[in-house]
């Protein structure tokens, strides 16, 4: 089995289609993206909230990052995985080529992704020259949140509009793959999109953008609230207590297990506990 790469995603957007990214971070996640046709999985530093109870993306360091992105690697075949490169993890080119080789030898990743635009895009650049799949990530960027108390849509005014747009050039220049567009109004990104040769992955940034991005808990409700742009399609959370409750019951009642669910002794062994010593 060959794993999907970035030409494919650049593939898909020359062709003018679009594609679908989801986020994952264990076999279960993993397994559902590939099983539904998904090619494209991020290990997003969102791990940090969905699945480890921290408040902020800051939280999590390369080892909670390599750690489940190894187990996505293991958990699918032809998805191509791509590592999120967590805070602090590429302030210099030198920080960020030995941790990205982390994500690519130790993990397994295909690609990594990073937040932030002009300003990165030297670490961009050497990543690339160095034959790193390198995926951006502009508009709301969730690492910037010791600035920011809450996410904030980017680019309403038209400087901070220009500015986004040059973040995207420059990332282009540099060499990403893709770049993530995260929260900002959907006529922005488009016009993003309209002046870029590589595709956009867009969250809470319309249908403009070449392929489209969620957390996977916020699309299947497995936790509380999601956001409004995640357009849940499903209420797996609510699945999960309704079934663990009647387990519960059934188990406090009795009912639970049946002889289906139990392990029969044979002749000799149902003998041999009529001797044992009460
Ligand atoms: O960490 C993450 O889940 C992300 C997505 C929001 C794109 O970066």
């Amino acid at each position: 089995m060959t794993r999907a790469t970035v030409a494919e995603m650049r593939a898909v957007h020359a062709a003018g289609g679009h594609f679908a990214v989801v986020t994952a971070w264990d076999r279960p996640t993993a397994e559902f993206a590939e099983a539904a046709g998904i090619h494209f999985i991020l290990v997003g530093d969102s791990l940090a909230q969905v699945a480890l109870g921290h408040e902020s993306t800051v939280r999590v360091g390369m080892d909670e990052m390599l750690h489940h992105t190894a187990a996505v690697v293991r958990s699918t075949s032809t998805a191509l995985v791509i590592g999120d490169m967590p805070f602090l993890s590429y302030v210099d080119v030198t920080t960020a080529g030995e941790n990205a080789g982390r994500f690519i030898r130790e993990a397994g990743a295909g690609a990594v992704k990073l937040e932030g635009g002009v300003s990165i895009a030297p670490v961009v650049a050497a990543l690339v020259r160095g034959g790193v799949p390198v995926i951006g990530h502009i508009g709301f960027t969730p690492q910037s949140s010791l600035n920011e108390s809450k996410p904030r849509v980017k680019g309403r005014l038209p400087a901070a509009a220009a500015a986004l747009l040059d973040d995207a050039l420059a990332l282009q220049e540099a060499g990403a793959s893709a770049i993530v567009i995260e929260l900002v109004p959907q006529e922005l990104a488009a016009a993003i999109t309209e002046r870029l040769t590589i595709p956009t992955i867009g969250i809470g940034a319309g249908p403009g953008c070449t392929a489209q991005v969620q957390v996977l808990p916020d699309l299947l409700g497995l936790l509380g609230a999601a956001p409004r742009h995640a357009g849940r399609i499903a209420h797996l959370r609510d699945e999960a207590i309704t079934s663990l409750a009647a387990w519960r019951t059934s188990v406090e009642s009795g009912a639970f297990p049946t002889a289906a669910n139990s392990i029969t002794g044979d002749a000799t062994l149902i003998a041999a506990l009529e001797e044992l010593p009460r």
